[in-house]
């Protein structure tokens, strides 16, 4: 950070201060995580310097003899982690991954079919404020009232009835796993194409602890920034007879020169994914997950479909008398930061929700184990409960601090 500081001094200071908050907080938002620092390195390389639209082997532009190489071998690593036949690693991010999917392979105004962004899906799965709800006729399929979790059978009612274009499977916040083969059948009964948005689970599918969609799916998308712990950034598998199509669309359809630097850690990342470290890492994310969906359940907390099997869990805040919002806010006042979110037929709107959704991605990055989950489901409860004592809330931000500082950031 010297160059910056000297240079830059305002915004050196609030990237130190963006540092000293990730070190001495307790980090459950499940989208989050912790990168490598040879990932940061590679993020921080001359590569940036670089233009090369096109693929390897046709870039439009000089001197790209070694990013092209770059691009080749993330392209080949990320077919290898997730034995996919083809890989376009260059989307900016996962709603323009899920782009190069709708535009290849749908008209506007043709229907798509996907999780209702209320029940757990994303925005760029059909929300009207996106350009995927604007573009395309949505048709929404959400979990069932009493177990919370996918009914199969209405959903494949939902696209017989409807005979989608395409069907997207994937979610942000659903905590049990997704049955990609029975997405898969209820797709072929209708004519439909699958798209998987593993944006999530990624790193869960690397790691061998999530079924994996590629086998099911005609594209599979995904960020590498959430449970695969790369990058900010995406990529789109697919069937070889699709591949053409997709690299067309992304580039130049929807995008201009790939980010060279952002591909080279891509690489990295999906390298270090396929790793036994890795796969012990994964089986970790899903094992403290359960340990803090239990130790919740032990302190009272209603959770969403009963509990997990993947990283993240959906608390309902209810029985607390408290909402997302303000329990988002008062957790974040001791340094336990989690994200608001809606819980399956929410009374509440989405800018106040009746829960709060938390993953353990992050902080198993940072060592922390089932021992750690117990501690943060308690720190979490007694700070729920002592919304109004501020002295308690003092002794837990004090423990926070504590915990944090016995795990610290870049120690691997
Ligand atoms: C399932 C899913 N798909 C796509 C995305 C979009 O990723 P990005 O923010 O990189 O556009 C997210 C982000 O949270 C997600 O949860």
């Amino acid at each position: 950070m010297n160059f910056i500081a000297k240079v830059d001094p305002e915004i050196a200071s609030l990237i130190a201060n963006e540092e000293a908050r990730q070190k001495e907080h307790l980090e459950l938002i499940p989208s989050e995580n912790f990168v490598s620092p040879a990932i940061l390195e590679a993020q921080g390389s001359v590569l940036t310097n670089k233009y090369a639209e096109g693929y390897p082997g046709k870039k439009y532009y000089g001197g790209c003899e070694f990013v092209e190489k770059i691009e080749e071998i993330a392209i080949k690593r990320a077919c290898d982690l997730f034995g996919a036949d083809h890989a376009n690693v260059q989307p900016h991010c996962g709603t323009q991954a899920n782009m190069a999917v709708y535009f290849s392979f749908l008209k506007p105004g043709e229907k798509i079919m996907a999780m209702n962004l209320a029940h757990g899906g994303h925005l760029s799965h059909g929300s009207p404020v996106n350009f995927s709800g604007i573009f395309y006729k949505v048709i929404p399929y959400g979990v069932d009232k009493e177990t919370e979790m996918l009914n199969y059978e209405e959903i494949y009612n939902i696209a017989a009835k409807e005979k989608p274009k395409l069907i997207v499977a994937g979610a942000s916040a659903y905590p049990r796993f997704i049955d990609f083969q029975r997405f898969k059948e209820i797709a072929d009964a209708v004519g439909a194409y699958l798209m998987v948005d593993m944006a999530h689970i990624a790193g869960l599918v690397a790691g061998g602890v999530h079924p994996s969609p590629v086998p099911y799916s005609d594209f599979v998308t995904s960020t590498t920034h959430k449970t695969l712990r790369g990058p900010r950034g995406a990529f789109i598998l697919c069937r070889s007879e699709y591949a053409s199509q997709i690299d067309k669309m992304v580039f130049p359809g929807i995008q201009g020169g790939p980010l060279m630097h952002v591909i080279a850690a891509k690489a990295t990342c999906f390298l270090l994914a396929s790793t036994p470290d890795f796969k012990e890492y994964a089986r970790k994310v899903v094992e403290n997950a359960k340990a803090l969906a239990k130790a919740l359940l032990e302190r009272g907390f209603r959770l969403v479909s009963g509990g997990t099997d993947n990283h993240l869990i959906l608390v309902d805040l209810r029985s607390f008398n408290i909402t997302g919002k303000e329990a988002e806010k008062l957790l974040e006042s001791v340094g336990i930061t989690v994200n608001k979110n809606m819980i399956p037929y929410d009374p509440r709107s989405p800018f106040i929700t009746s829960g709060i959704r938390l993953g353990t991605p992050a902080l198993t990055t940072r060592g922390m184990g089932v021992k750690e989950m117990e501690e943060i489901a308690d720190l979490i409860y007694k700070t729920i409960k002592n919304k109004d004592n501020p002295k308690e809330l003092e002794k837990v931000k004090d423990r926070v601090k504590e915990l944090c500082k016995g795990f610290p950031l870049f120690a691997w």
